[in-house]
C-alpha cells in the first residue's frame, strides 16, 4: 500500500466538517444552533484553561507524547534488530493494551498483511494481537506459530490484569518447550509501568527487555507510547511521521478558540446534542475499510472515558454517550436504515478519505442493460465517495444529525492527527461533563471481582460479594 509521505503538512492536514449538525441545515429541533455553542462560550473558555494549567503541570502527560524522538529512534532500532530474526509477533494485552496496536496495523498495513511473504512485507513482522482470552482462540494461534519465530510482547500498565497475565505463563510454558532459559529471554519483550506491577517484579527477575508506559497515560490514551509504537515499528508503519501527525494535530488543538479547534468543536457540538438534544450515541462510520479499528479504538475511549457515575465533586450522574462503531458502506445494508428512520438519538460521524491507495476501475461490460451501463467507466473509489454523500443527504434530509472528518489519504501523518484528535475531543467533553475521563472505576471493579473469583489472595472480600448476590432462582433460567 501507498502510506508515503508527500505534500505539505498543510496538504496533508485533516478536516472537520459540521455543517450538518447545524440548525441551519437540518433544522432547530435537532440541529445545534450558534447561540447555543456561544451560550456554552464560559464553560469552554474553563475547560480550555484546565486543560493547559494541568498540561503546563505535567499533569496530563498524553499531550506531550507527539515530541519523542529519542523514543522513536530507540523503537526503530530494537525493531530492526528483531526483523531478522524472527517471523512473528504476538502482542499479548487487552483494552488500551492493544486496541491502539490494532487499530494502527489495520489503517497502515495491507488488509491481507500477515499473508504476505517475508520478502513481500518487506521484511517486517507479521503481528498478531491477542486480545482476547477465548481458549480456542488462543491455543489455535499458539498450534499455528513456531516459538523459534515468534517474539511475544506482553503489554499491561498494572502488570497485573488476569487476562493479559495468564497468557503470558501459557506462553512462556509454550516457548520452554522448544527453547532454552537463555533463547527464551531474547522472545519476551514487556511494556509496563515503570516501578509497580508484577510484570515490572518479572522483568527484573528474568531480565526480559522491557519498554515503560510513563506515568500518568492510561490505557486508551497510550497508542503514542510504547504500546502502539512498537508493534507499529514492527510492521514497519513510519512511527516518526505518526507522531508528526499528533504533533501537527497538536498546534490545532491548542488553540482556545472552539471555531479554530476541531477538537473542541466537536467535543462541544457531541455535548450539546446529548444533553440538549437527547442525542445519547455516537456512531463513528468510516467509509475506508483500513479505518474500521480506528472505530473501534473511539469506542472504547469514548465508552470509558466518558461513562461515569460520579461527577468530579461527587455528585451522582450517570453520564456518558454510547459510541457504535459501523463501516461504510457495509453498514448502509445493515444499520442505516435504523439510523435514518429509527429514534433520533444519534450523532453520525463519517470518517472519509480523498485519495485511496488504489484506483479501481469498474468496467463497461453490458452497454445494452441501461441499469448496469451507468457504472461501467466509474470507479469504485467515486463509486464509495458517492455512497458517502448520499448516506449523508438521507441522514440530513431526516434531519438526524452527522459530521466528517476528512483524510486527505490513509498515511501515518493523517492517523496520527486523528489519533491525536479524538484524544483531545475526549479530554475537552470530559471537561464539559464535569467527570474525570481519564480513570475508570468500573472496569476495576470488574477486574477485582474476578481475581476475588479466581482466588487471588487479598480479594477475598470480593469473592464473597460475588457469591452473596441474590442467589439465582431456578425458574428464571430456562
Ligand atoms: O484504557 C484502559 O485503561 C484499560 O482499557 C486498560 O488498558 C485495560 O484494562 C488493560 O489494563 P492493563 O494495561 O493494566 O493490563
Amino acid at each position: 500500500m501507498h502510506r508515503e509521505k508527500h505534500g505539505k503538512e498543510t496538504d496533508r492536514k485533516i478536516s472537520f466538517d459540521f455543517r450538518n449538525m447545524m440548525a441551519t441545515v437540518v433544522g432547530d429541533e435537532n440541529g445545534i444552533a450558534e447561540t447555543m455553542i456561544d451560550e456554552l462560550s464560559d464553560e469552554i473558555s474553563r475547560v480550555d484553561d484546565n486543560l493547559k494549567k494541568k498540561r503546563e503541570r505535567g499533569n496530563l502527560p498524553f499531550f506531550d507524547l507527539p515530541y519523542q524522538d529519542a523514543l522513536v529512534e530507540e523503537l526503530i532500532d530494537f525493531v530492526d534488530r528483531l526483523k531478522p530474526r524472527f517471523e512473528n509477533l504476538v502482542v499479548l494485552g487487552i483494552g488500551g493494551s492493544a486496541l491502539g496496536a490494532i487499530a494502527l496495523k489495520t489503517a497502515l498495513t495491507s488488509p491481507f498483511y500477515n499473508l504476505l511473504s517475508k520478502p513481500e512485507r518487506k521484511g517486517n513482522l507479521r503481528l498478531f494481537v491477542a486480545d482476547n482470552i477465548d481458549p480456542d482462540e488462543f491455543n489455535m494461534l499458539l498450534r499455528v506459530l513456531d516459538p523459534k519465530e515468534t517474539v511475544c510482547n506482553v503489554i499491561s500498565k498494572s502488570g497485573e490484569t488476569a487476562e493479559t497475565m495468564s497468557q503470558f505463563l501459557i506462553m512462556k510454558e509454550w516457548f520452554g518447550r522448544k527453547l532454552s532459559k537463555e533463547e527464551m529471554r531474547d522472545h519476551i519483550i514487556v511494556t509496563t509501568d515503570k516501578e509497580s506491577g508484577n510484570l515490572r517484579t518479572i522483568v527484573e527477575k528474568e531480565g526480559y527487555k522491557d519498554f515503560v508506559i510513563p506515568a500518568g497515560v492510561g490505557g486508551r490514551f497510550s497508542v503514542f507510547t510504547p504500546v502502539g509504537l512498537l508493534p507499529g515499528a514492527a510492521v514497519g508503519i513510519d512511527i516518526g511521521e505518526l507522531l508528526s501527525g499528533a504533533a501537527f494535530m497538536d498546534t490545532l488543538c491548542r488553540k482556545s478558540s472552539v471555531w479554530e479547534n476541531p477538537a473542541y468543536m466537536n467535543g462541544t457540538l457531541h455535548f450539546l446534542a446529548d444533553v440538549r438534544k437527547g442525542k445519547r450515541i455516537s456512531v463513528m462510520m468510516p467509509y475506508a475499510a483500513a479505518l474500521r479499528d480506528v472505530a473501534d479504538w473511539y469506542r472504547q475511549i469514548w465508552a470509558e472515558s466518558l461513562g461515569k457515575k460520579l461527577s468530579l465533586n461527587g455528585e451522582t450522574v450517570y453520564v456518558g454517550p454510547t459510541p457504535v462503531r459501523a463501516l461504510g458502506v457495509t453498514d448502509q445494508h445493515s444499520q442505516l436504515q435504523l439510523y435514518i428512520e429509527g429514534p433520533s438519538d444519534k450523532v453520525i460521524t463519517f470518517i472519509t478519505v480523498d485519495q485511496y491507495c488504489e484506483k479501481l476501475p469498474i468496467p463497461r461490460l453490458y452497454p445494452e442493460i441501461e441499469g448496469l451501463d451507468y457504472l461501467g467507466g466509474h470507479t469504485l473509489n467515486e463509486l464509495i465517495q458517492a455512497e458517502q454523500r448520499a448516506t449523508a443527504v438521507s441522514l440530513s434530509k431526516n434531519r438526524r444529525l452527522n459530521c466528517t472528518i476528512n483524510l486527505p489519504c490513509v498515511s501515518a501523518f493523517s492517523i496520527g492527527q486523528l489519533l491525536f484528535f479524538l484524544e483531545v475531543q475526549t479530554a475537552f467533553i470530559g471537561g464539559l461533563y464535569r467527570i474525570n475521563p481519564f480513570d475508570q472505576p468500573g472496569v476495576e471493579e470488574g477486574k477485582q471481582y474476578a481475581y476475588g473469583i479466581m482466588g487471588r489472595k487479598g480479594f477475598e472480600r470480593k469473592k464473597e460479594e460475588a457469591d452473596a448476590l441474590p442467589a439465582e432462582r431456578d425458574r428464571y433460567i430456562i
